[in-house]
C-alpha cells in the first residue's frame, strides 16, 4: 500500500506515439509517477468506438504503446500500467452505471457532436459510441483516483464522470469520491507541414521513428514560408523548425540561429541539420529502450501481467462494494 494519493488515465491504442504526445500526455505521466500513485492504462475498448469496422490492428497497437510507454520512462515498478479488456469489471460498472445516466447527458457533450461532425467518413450513430463518456467514467471512477491528467479536450468527459459518480453516491451511498481534471499541458508541436501534429495528417514524427527517417522528415519541414530563398532573411518567429529547436537545442546555439537566420547568415538547410541531430541525441536513451525491450519479449508479457493483476485486484474490490451498494 502507498500513502501517496492516486491519479488514473488512459489512451486509445490508435497507432504509434509522436513527438506531439510525448510533449503533451507523456512527459506529464513520467513526472507523475514521482508523486502519485498512478494507473495508466491502454483504453481498448475505447479505440473500438470509431473503429469498430477495423480492428485488425488494434492488438499490435496496444503492444506498441506499452512499449513506447516503457521507452520515454513510464515504469512499471512506479505505476500500474494495465489493458481495459483484460479488466473486465470495467465492462460490469459500465453496464450498472448505463442504467442511471441520463441519454440527455450524453447527447449534449461537446466532444460527441464535434467528433460526429469531423468523423464523418465513419457512421458513428452507435449506442457504443453515444456511451463513450460512461465507459469512461466507470475506467476512472473503479480506482478511486482523485485525478485524472487529461488534455484540455477530455475535460468534458471527466465532467460528466463526475456527475455520474454524484448520481451514484446519490442513489445507493457514497462509494465514489469526484475525479478532478488534472490539465496537461497540451503541446503545440506541429508537424512537418505546419497542422498540429496528428498521425491522421500524416505530418509525424514518431518516438520509434529511426534516425534516418527523423533526419529525412526534418530537412522536409516547411519553414518561415516568407523565405523563398537563402538570401532572403528569415523570421524564426513564425518558423517551425525554430520551435523544435526550442525543445532540442541548447540555449547558445538557438540565439545564434535567432540571429543569423534574420540576417541570412544560415540557410534553413543548415539549420535543419542541427535540430535534426539534436532531435536523434534527445531521442537516444528512448531508442535504446525500445530496443531493450523489443528484445526481451517475454519481460514485456510480463510487465503487462503484472499490472493487468494489480489492476485487477483493485478493481474486484471496488464492484464487490459496488454490487453491495446496488444490491444485485
Ligand atoms: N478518452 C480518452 C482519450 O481519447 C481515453 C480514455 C479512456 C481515458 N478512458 C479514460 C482517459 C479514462 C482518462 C481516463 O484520450
Ligand atoms: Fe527556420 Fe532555421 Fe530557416 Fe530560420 S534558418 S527560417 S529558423 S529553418
Amino acid at each position: 500500500m502507498t500513502d501517496k494519493k492516486r491519479i488514473l488515465s488512459g489512451m486509445r491504442p490508435t497507432g504509434p506515439l509522436h513527438l506531439g504526445n510525448w510533449h503533451g500526455a507523456l512527459i506529464n505521466w513520467v513526472k507523475m509517477q514521482k508523486e502519485y500513485d498512478c494507473f495508466f492504462f491502454v483504453a481498448d475498448w475505447h479505440a473500438l468506438t470509431s473503429d469498430y469496422e477495423k480492428t485488425g490492428s488494434i492488438s499490435k497497437y496496444i503492444r506498441d504503446m506499452i512499449i513506447d510507454w516503457l521507452s520515454v520512462d513510464l515504469s512499471p515498478e512506479k505505476s500500474t500500467l494495465f489493458i481495459q479488456s483484460h479488466v473486465k469489471e470495467h465492462a460490469e460498472l459500465f453496464l450498472i452505471l448505463s442504467m442511471i445516466t441520463p441519454v440527455p447527458w450524453l447527447e449534449r457533450n461537446p466532444t460527441y457532436k464535434d467528433q460526429i461532425v469531423q468523423l464523418s467518413n465513419k457512421d458513428l450513430s452507435t449506442f457504443g459510441f453515444l456511451g463513450y463518456p460512461v465507459l469512461q467514467a466507470a475506467d476512472i471512477i473503479m480506482y478511486k483516483p482523485f485525478g485524472v491528467p487529461v488534455g484540455i479536450d477530455q475535460v468534458p468527459h471527466v465532467e460528466i464522470t463526475r456527475e455520474i459518480a454524484r448520481r451514484f453516491n446519490y442513489l445507493y451511498g457514497d462509494i465514489f469520491p469526484e475525479p478532478q481534471a488534472v490539465l496537461t499541458q497540451t503541446s503545440k508541436m506541429l508537424g512537418i507541414d505546419r497542422r498540429k501534429m496528428s498521425k491522421s495528417y500524416d505530418n509525424a514524427i514518431y518516438l520509434s521513428d529511426n534516425p534516418d527517417v527523423i533526419a529525412d522528415k526534418v530537412s522536409g519541414m516547411i519553414t518561415d514560408p516568407q523565405r523563398a530563398r537563402k538570401n532572403d532573411p528569415g523570421n524564426p518567429d513564425v518558423c517551425n523548425v525554430f520551435d523544435f529547436h526550442k525543445i532540442y537545442t541548447d540555449k547558445e546555439t538557438i540565439d545564434q540561429i535567432d540571429k543569423e537566420c534574420r540576417v541570412a547568415d544560415i540557410g534553413c538547410v543548415k539549420c535543419k541539420k542541427i535540430m535534426a541531430q539534436n532531435l536523434i541525441n534527445a531521442l537516444e536513451p528512448v531508442r535504446k529502450k525500445r530496443e531493450y525491450y523489443l528484445s526481451r519479449p517475454e519481460l514485456v508479457d510480463e510487465i503487462i501481467k503484472n499490472g493487468i493483476q494489480k489492476a485487477r485486484n483493485v478493481a474486484q474490490q471496488t464492484m464487490e462494494e459496488v454490487r453491495a451498494a446496488v444490491k444485485i
